[in-house]
């Protein structure tokens, strides 16, 4: 990549950090109202499962303030919101699934008034059985879609052949968004009978396409608008579309602005949350301890309808074999209706959920077999020419360099020994270390959804204006898509401004996911950029009485033809341009390829590269109080070439930290009646600045990088999330050096309440 001046401060500063430490940066309760503005809130069902025998609303109507309710049948269109399946309601009708379940909706002149019908509002509700648990669900053939098996080689056979033989459970928890910013979005009327909708989404065209279907009119008619977001993480990616679809809903009929804005306890409890997964493995090694074979059942609890669990849970069966090399492998997928809210993506959609599970049965295998679980681990890492089970063959493969450079940099002999010493003169405090390697696919899975665009213009004043389908949601997209369109066109960052993210200047985007918005966008705006670059550098021959093959270059805003520097500057060359009509504006368009899969034989290519790496994690153990401290996480990561090495290691710290609260601390629980028990900030604990480890090393792998990343610059927003996985297994070999008989089984998150009761605990 080319060098240039950005103007902010050098190329690796996040462009929207000064707004955020200062307060200015804008969110959708930010953006000033409109007079006439009006409120709504959703009033949610109390019951996780029933039919509505009666609702009574008419005492709420009568508080002052109240303009409207909204319930189903005051929908113009379809009374659905579901992006894969269409199984959801917008509103309850008839029927409620969970707790949470949006069943009216109350507008109203203040929040005040809206909060005060809420409370006057009476529903009844005859109970029907309620299912929390995914296997149960299972039981009563309670499925979201249809089941998914991907198979390679024979297990069957293989298992015959196979000198060990370990079976076992493993299980891992929800995990709730905690984006800063809540769920919300603001609506209000436009002419012709249209919509301008603000709305903190990671997906623009599904909520566009959502309010357009509720509403029945054409998505030309719903304009959505998108600054950033106070976090996503996934949660954002579809269920964005329920607050939309209110606030657009009550704006299209009151022809008002409307604000729809839960407060933290409603979004908690309307949201769902990663999908908890329940799930049985089988493994077998040869005498060697070579993996041969490897069969797991994934049980995901979906919640009550589909959201995107089944691409989640096709996920999960990309990477359940994670960064091993298993001839013979057979893994079945169901996603299981519950009677919770709809669960979704969450940071590495599906792929860590994958990951636990052989992780959990390499760990077991070790245990039984007494060594090191990293001794199986390494032993079966993959290498370039491995086959995944979905066909694709492993290429570029960075997987053994970066655990080796683990090993070799932090001195993992000489870790294991300190850890060893320290458990045998302390007997209250023990320390545990594991390993953990991540190999992520990089692509949608869905390969359709590999497309982006961009819009480029510049102003005849030599100004640039940038949009593309990318939402800056904290992960610095903003900021490398600046980058791009500084470094294509040779001009400063100065002048240059990233736009809002908007459906109508860039349509039918994909999702801001799948870690691959910069991937796709960037090329998109690489594609636009580069179109307006060959018109200006044929202005600039033209002007400098040059050859038709002369080469151009622009950089740092001067004009070299032929390596020659020119007295042709940035301003005169684009008024120049304008002077002879020719277009200043360009789209750009970009297609992932290569990629390809076929569901119906469960194979193909579907990504366009993987991203490597490893964690080291050493913990201590209060074998007293149960509660731990993770000691420190030392990683190597595959980067390819970066980009911005400060966004890339903040995503990767953050993913770390957040991957670390999943496996400890943060416990999403429900009751048995479907309530949300853990609903609230002082109930659900996630990580603070105390949790982050002592040490945190990435050290970056220094990779070429695929052509598909841009610049070679691998995607990271997901991948370093699983590196947190690692905690478990340490904290886990903390307590058994305290108690060998511990009974501690691979169910995560592994909380100090859990800690503290195995410590204690005896196998019989
Ligand atoms: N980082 C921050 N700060 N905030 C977020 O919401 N979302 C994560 C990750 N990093 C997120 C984040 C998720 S779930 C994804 S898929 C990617 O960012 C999306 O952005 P990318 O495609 O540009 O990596
Ligand atoms: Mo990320 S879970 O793909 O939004």
């Amino acid at each position: 990549m080319i060098e240039t001046k950005t103007g902010i401060a050098g190329k690796d500063i996040n462009i929207d950090a000064a707004g955020h430490v200062t307060g200015r940066s804008i969110y959708v309760d930010d953006i000033p109202v409109m007079e006439g503005t009006l409120f709504a809130k959703i009033f949610d069902s109390p019951h996780a499962h029933g039919i509505i025998k009666h609702i009574d609303y008419s005492k709420a109507e009568t508080v002052e303030g109240v303009v409207s309710i909204f319930s189903a049948t005051d929908i113009p269109g379809r009374n659905e919101i579901g992006g894969i399946i269409a199984d959801e309601p917008l509103f309850a009708n008839g029927k409620v699934q969970f707790q949470g379940q949006p069943v009216l909706l109350i507008v109203a002149e203040t929040e005040d008034a809206a909060e005060e019908a809420f409370k006057e509002i009476k529903i009844e509700i005859d109970p029907l059985p309620i299912i929390t648990d995914p296997r149960e669900a299972f039981k009563q053939g309670q499925l979201l879609c249809r089941s998914r098996t991907f198979n390679k080689g024979d297990t069957k056979e293989a298992f015959q052949n196979c000198k060990y033989v370990f079976e076992g459970a493993a299980e891992t928890g929800g995990q709730e968004h905690l984006y800063l910013e809540t769920q919300g979005a603001y609506a209000y009327p436009m002419e012709s009978d249209s919509l301008k909708i603000y709305s903190s989404t990671q997906g623009l065209r599904h909520v566009q396409e959502t309010v357009a279907h509720v509403l029945n009119v054409g998505m030309n008619k719903i304009e959505v608008d998108t600054t950033r977001l106070g976090g996503g993480f996934g949660g954002k990616e579809d269920q964005a579309a329920v607050w939309a679809c209110m606030a657009g809903l009550a704006a299209w009929v009151l022809k008002k602005p409307v604000k729809c804005i839960p407060h933290r306890m409603e979004d908690m409890r309307m949201t769902g949350k990663r999908n908890p997964y329940k799930s049985n493995y089988k493994i077998g090694l040869d005498a060697e301890y070579r993996i041969i074979a490897y069969e797991t059942t994934f049980y995901q609890n979906g919640g009550a309808s589909a959201d995107l669990s089944p691409a989640i849970l096709e996920r999960t069966l990309f990477h359940g074999t994670n960064s091993y090399d298993i001839p013979h492998v057979n893994m079945i997928a169901h996603s299981c209706k519950t009677n919770l809210p709809p669960n979704t993506a969450f940071r590495g959609f599906g792929g860590p959920q994958g990951m636990f599970v052989i992780e959990a049965a390499i760990d077991h295998a070790a245990k039984e077999l007494g060594v090191d679980a990293n001794y199986i681990q390494r032993k079966n890492m993959m290498d370039n020419g491995t086959e995944f089970p979905y066909g694709q063959i492993v290429a570029g493969c960075e997987a053994k360099p970066c655990w080796e450079e683990v090993v070799k940099r932090y001195n993992i002999e000489s870790i294991k020994k300190e850890i060893d010493d320290f458990n045998k003169q302390n007997d209250f405090v023990k320390k545990g270390f594991s390993m953990m390697p991540v190999c992520f696919g990089i692509s949608f899975t869905n390969t359709m959804m590999n497309q982006a665009r961009a819009l480029v213009h510049i102003y005849w004043d030599g100004s640039v204006s940038v949009s593309t389908g990318a939402v800056e949601m904290g992960q610095g997209v903003n900021t490398k898509m600046l980058q791009v369109a500084a470094n294509c066109l040779g001009i400063s960052a100065a002048r240059i401004k990233i736009e809002t993210t908007n459906t109508t200047r860039v349509a039918n985007t994909s999702p801001s996911a799948a870690s691959s918005t910069t991937d796709l966008n960037g090329k998109a705006l690489l594609n636009a950029c580069e179109q307006i670059l060959e018109r200006l550098k044929k202005v600039a021959r033209n002007i400098c009485n040059e050859e038709e093959t002369a080469a151009v270059i622009i950089k740092d805003e001067i004009v070299f033809i032929n390596g020659v520097q020119k007295e042709l500057s940035w301003n005169e060359l684009i008024k120049q341009t304008f002077f002879r009509r020719i277009n200043l504006s360009a789209k750009g368009h970009y297609a992932t390829p290569v990629i390809h899969f076929d569901k119906t034989i469960e194979k193909g290519h579907p990504f366009a590269y993987h991203v490597y790496g490893t964690a080291l994690t050493t913990v201590t153990v209060d074998c007293i109080r149960g509660i731990y401290e993770i000691d420190a996480v030392h990683v190597v990561h595959d980067f390819g070439t970066s980009m911005n090495r400060n966004i890339d290691l903040g995503q990767c710290e953050g993913g770390i930290v957040q991957g670390i609260g999943w496996m400890t601390m943060e416990e999403i629980v429900y009751n048995e009646d479907g309530r949300l028990l853990s609903n609230a900030l002082s109930t659900y604990k996630i990580p603070d600045i105390y949790s982050v480890p002592a040490e945190l090393n990435v050290h970056f792998l220094h990779s070429d990088g695929p052509e598909a990343a841009l610049f070679k610059s691998k995607a990271v927003g997901e991948p370093p999330l699983m590196y947190g996985i690692g905690a478990f297994f340490a904290i886990r070999n903390a307590v058994l050096s305290f108690n060998p008989n511990a009974i501690l089984p691979y169910v995560s998150p592994i909380t100090p309440e859990k800690v503290l009761m195995a410590l204690y605990s005896k196998k019989l």
